[in-house]
């Protein structure tokens, strides 16, 4: 098939390069010039694994291509729209200027049997909203959420764990539901779950996954503030509750809170929606689990300061980590960067590594000292703070880093270190809701 994605950020260049993976015909658009030339030349213009070298195979198969000018798209028999939707400035709400402006841009060259399938996260309601617009020119809208993880986003889109059409009802729907069993032939045939519902369904699913995600979090991390006071350790916890299946492992980590360019700005959209639409007392606990998430950034810093002994002024922290998770080189709303900037603001001497992140925390904060090495950032430290779980910070030496720094006080603000390893080599070991 002939598709087009508009938008190649995150989630519009992973589904260009991994639709062209699939076998059709992809165009990728978008505005930022800098990124379309980055993508022409195969390179992904952030980081995520798998994606350069489908993004090569994809260029040099001919069948992917990238472009600043939307008439590159005429005749695509799909357009995916895939752009950001950010938190607006100075509010809660999601910003849709770059979804209007994609429609807006589309609309032109639509034409009967051609299906637009929007991927973005969006306020509810905003499907219904465009559907109108694009049904004047003959033309399907469709709502698709996506549920890639950055640093999986290839595995993610090649081979989701469901997907979710949201159609229009009757013959329209049916064939939109037919359009994209074709675009996504090889995971339906794999057996992937299919929900196929309406638009206010689809959009609603979307945010109340990253919403549960985020409550999930929190649940943990408020236990953790709990185990604090009384001595417990909410890795045993986690561990123990987690072994109900009802429950589950996965998402129980408790640590320095969720961050990225989803989760918070998700959860903050969903409240902003729902007090729209009247219904703000149902999802008013997103509001407490923000704060329990903004809450344990203020607990690193806090057991940062103490480990220094209350002078920030005359102290040297190493900060390990940038990225908002491992994988990935993006740092929107990172409790790491996070941490590493309100300890720097307090007098502290910072030097932060990360092994993919520091080109982008520089760009936002370039008061701040980086090194891509741990090892300086590390030499002559008072105290190091693990906050990004990289498997190399994860696989450090207790007795060689001991070596380095002036004091031996850690704080693993991701819960990832063996605490009886690190003392045994002399350290103060402090993890978040760990004795
Ligand atoms: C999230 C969702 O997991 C995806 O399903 C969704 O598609 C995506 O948002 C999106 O809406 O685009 P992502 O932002 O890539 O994906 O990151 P996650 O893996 O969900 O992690 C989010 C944050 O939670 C990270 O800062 C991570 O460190 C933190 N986290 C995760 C914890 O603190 N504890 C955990 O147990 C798990």
């Amino acid at each position: 098939m002939k598709l087009s994605v508009i938008g190649c950020g995150y989630l519009g260049a992973v589904h260009a390069a991994s639709m062209t993976s699939l076998g059709h015909d992809v165009v990728g658009i978008d505005v930022d010039e800098s990124k379309i030339a980055s993508l022409r030349a195969g390179r992904a213009p952030f980081f995520e694994p798998g994606l350069s070298a489908i993004l090569e195979s994809g260029l040099a198969s001919g069948r992917l291509a990238f472009s600043t000018d939307i008439a590159e798209a005429a005749d695509a028999d799909v357009h995916f729209i895939a752009v950001g939707t950010p938190q607006r400035r100075g509010a809660y709400a999601a910003d849709l200027t770059y979804v209007d402006a994609a429609v807006a841009a589309l609309v032109p060259m639509l034409r009967p049997g051609v299906l637009v399938v929007g991927k973005s996260t969006v306020p509810i309601g905003t499907a219904a909203g465009l559907a109108d617009q694009i049904r004047e020119t003959g033309a399907e809208l469709a709502w698709n959420p996506e549920f890639l993880r950055e640093g999986f986003a290839v595995q993610d889109t090649v081979t989701p764990d469901r997907l979710v059409y949201g159609v229009p009802e009757g013959e329209s729907g049916v064939a939109a539901r037919a359009t994209l069993d074709r675009v996504y032939r090889d995971a339906v045939a794999a057996g992937t779950p299919v929900v196929v519902t309406d638009y206010a369904t689809a959009e609603l699913v979307k945010v109340a996954a990253n919403a549960f995600l985020a409550t999930k979090i929190s649940f943990i991390n408020a236990m953790a503030e709990i185990s604090e006071v009384v001595g417990a350790d909410v890795t045993h916890l986690a561990d123990a509750i987690g072994h109900d299946a009802r429950i589950g492992r996965r998402f129980l980590n408790a640590g320095v809170g969720f961050g990225g360019g989803c989760l918070p700005k998700d959860i903050r959209a969903f409240v902003a929606r729902a007090e729209e639409l009247g219904r703000g007392e149902s999802v008013a606990f997103l509001t407490q689990v923000d704060a329990i998430n903004r809450r344990r950034r203020d607990r690193v810093v806090e057991l940062a300061l103490a480990a220094v002994g209350g002078e920030p002024h005359r102290a040297r922290v190493a900060v390990l980590g940038l990225a908002f998770k491992p994988d990935s080189d993006d740092v929107r709303d990172s409790p790491a960067l996070d941490v590493a900037v309100r300890l720097h603001g307090l007098g502290v001497d910072v030097v932060a590594t990360d092994p993919e992140a520091v080109p982008n925390a520089r760009r936002l904060h370039p008061q701040l000292s980086f090194t891509a090495a741990p090892e300086d950032a590390l030499q002559g430290a008072d105290a190091v703070v693990l906050v990004t779980e990289w498997p190399e910070y994860r696989a450090l030496d207790p007795v060689i880093v001991g070596g380095l720094v002036r004091n031996r006080t850690i704080i693993d603000g991701r819960n990832v270190l063996d605490p009886a390893a690190w003392r045994a080599a002399g350290w103060t070991y402090r993890g978040m809701g760990r004795p």
